[in-house]
């Protein structure tokens, strides 16, 4: 039988919500909040002043979802330590705490919120996304109540855990997710057992999440995306920026690039705590990225991205990393002296000339750089650097890097943070014999700024200008991970009870 025509247009509008929704783009949203810290506190503050403290911040939150919403934006992110900030004990966090359930309990906080009071803040931020229809994306303590059946169970009877949590845009929890790589000095925190790898389906692809420290790790962040195979990771962080190659912007969107997935970031903003730089991230660069160290405001970022990168016609092809590098002979290595970038000791050779080719080794890395300058003033010192090696002093991490980047002169010790430069490039090409997939291809301009379109990486593993450099030069980084290679974390499962407050790689 064939439908009558009401019915025969009921279906094609269905057909077109439905392709409407099952759609090939999708509407995205972050916001950097500059977030309202409680006052410094030895004791912990009552439940209602806890609560009060979070319900200003999420005031703020609200504004940026209505707008966001109102912009058409399908998600939001908000920051790690959106709602309640920093400089907590384990005692001081405590009342700012809730018991966030399984999402499997299929719970609307908004629509009930009795069934697992008290929780005014899952209510309310429920209630954002159901309110304004949007799936909405926060970071907030998770308390679970243990005891001595439980060997690992802390002293006070509970485990406390940074966790982000997702609302659907009818308000339904649909994710709830415990950060792994506690950053030190995050003390207030537990080490969840096992790392989770969360993923969610929307209309516009799957969906995974982790959080700030997580990023520089292979649990669960590379899995998400190379085994479980999400189309958009959410990125909730509060990253404290370290020059020359962990600034937030540069190195969450080399991210991306290399991982070729989309990444949403949301970093908290406190220039004094050089905590800014938030963006929509995709694996062929930024959709949209905000970088402002000057002011104190907050900076909502919307911008449309594909649903599925690894279907659109943009998508980057695989890369492998070593396969220019490995099938060349060395330049010339010459004049090499070692440095330190902060504590790393790198192997560099200066760059004297207005142009050349230039290898340096260290350890199983060797890095080959092919350049032109434009207009080098006679101060400014630029090296190539090669470092195959552990990185950090509790935690324990085999980096390899090859940069092009700018000193502050050439003494050892002097390759730390540059934030200006002045010399811009005609070209540059840098490779390395990478002994993994995981590089992180990084490109950053005088004054922190990305430069979205004017690289590309080869598939044989080249990090080359694509014409000059619009802007002076910081870096170029080809930024590798060896995660096998990393030492056993020190802390896992044992709380200690200080309560500094850092929170950057
Ligand atoms: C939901 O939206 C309505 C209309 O904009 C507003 O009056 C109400 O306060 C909102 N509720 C919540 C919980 O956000
Ligand atoms: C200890 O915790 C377990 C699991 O949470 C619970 O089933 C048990 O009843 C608790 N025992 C006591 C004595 O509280
Ligand atoms: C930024 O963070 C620092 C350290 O917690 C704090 O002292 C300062 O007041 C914050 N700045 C603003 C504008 O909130
Ligand atoms: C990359 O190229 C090198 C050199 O040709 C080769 O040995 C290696 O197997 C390749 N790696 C991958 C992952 O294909
Ligand atoms: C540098 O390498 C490029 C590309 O391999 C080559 O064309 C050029 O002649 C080399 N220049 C020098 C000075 O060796
Ligand atoms: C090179 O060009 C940039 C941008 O045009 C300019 O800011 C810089 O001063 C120039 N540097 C030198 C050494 O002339």
């Amino acid at each position: 039988m064939l439908p009558s025509q009401p019915l025969l247009h009921t279906a094609v509008f269905a057909l077109t919500v439905f392709q409407a929704l099952a759609s090939n783009t999708f509407i995205a949203a972050v916001y950097e909040h500059a977030v309202i810290l409680p006052d410094a506190a030895d004791e912990p503050v009552s439940p209602d002043n806890a609560l009060a403290l979070m319900n200003s911040n999420m005031d703020v939150l609200e504004g940026a979802i209505e707008e966001a919403a109102q912009q058409g934006a399908h998600i939001i992110v908000t920051p790690e330590d959106g709602i309640y900030g920093w400089g907590f004990t384990r005692e001081t966090i405590y009342p700012y705490l809730e018991d966030i359930p399984d999402p499997a309990v299929n719970w609307i906080p908004c629509t009930d919120p009795t069934r697992f009071a008290p929780a005014p803040v899952q209510e309310r931020l429920s209630c954002m996304a159901r309110n304004n229809s949007i799936y909405v994306v926060a970071n907030i303590g998770d308390k679970k109540p243990c005891n001595s059946s439980d060997p690992s169970c802390p002293k006070d009877g509970r485990y406390q855990y940074n966790t982000d949590v997702v609302y659907d845009p009818e308000g339904k929890l649909v994710a709830r997710y415990h950060k792994y790589h506690l950053f030190r000095g995050e003390t207030q925190f537990n080490y969840p057992k096992e790392p989770e790898a969360i993923t969610f389906e929307t209309p516009f692809g799957k969906f995974g999440i982790f959080t700030c420290f997580d990023i520089l790790f292979r649990e669960p962040a590379v899995v998400l995306v190379s085994e479980l195979q999400v189309d958009t990771v959410l990125f909730p962080t509060a990253w404290m920026n370290v020059l020359p190659f962990l600034t937030a912007i540069e190195f969450h969107s080399a991210w991306a690039m290399g991982m070729r997935v989309n990444l949403l970031s949301a970093n908290t903003h406190n220039i004094s705590f050089a905590m800014t730089g938030s963006g929509l991230f995709m694996p062929e660069g930024p959709a949209a990225y905000h970088y402002n160290s000057k002011t104190d405001e907050g900076r909502l970022l919307v911008a449309e991205l594909s649903a599925q990168p690894c279907l659109s016609p943009n998508y980057p092809p695989a890369i492998n990393w070593s396969l220019y590098a490995a099938s060349i002979k060395k330049f010339t290595e010459e004049d090499t002296f070692l440095g330190a970038v902060r504590k790393d000791i790198f192997t560099f050779s200066e760059l004297r000339h207005k142009a050349g080719n230039y290898t340096v080794c260290q350890g199983d890395l060797c890095c080959h750089l092919i350049y032109q300058m434009s207009n080098k003033s006679e101060d400014e010192v630029y090296v190539l650097g090669a470092f195959d090696g552990l990185h950090g002093s509790l935690i324990k991490y085999h980096w390899q890097i090859c940069t092009l980047l700018k000193c502050k002169s050439t003494d050892p010790g002097a390759c730390g943070p540059v934030e200006t430069a002045q010399t811009k490039f005609e070209m540059f090409s840098l490779s390395g014999t990478f002994g993994t997939n995981y590089v992180f291809p990084e490109v950053l301009y005088s004054g922190v700024q990305l430069a979205p379109g004017e690289f590309e990486v080869l598939r044989d593993g080249r990090l080359k200008s694509k014409h000059g450099t619009s802007k002076p030069l910081i870096t170029a980084t080809l930024f590798g991970r060896l995660y096998e290679k990393d030492l056993p974390h020190p802390l896992r499962m044992s709380p200690s009870r200080n309560s500094a407050v850092t929170q950057s790689p």
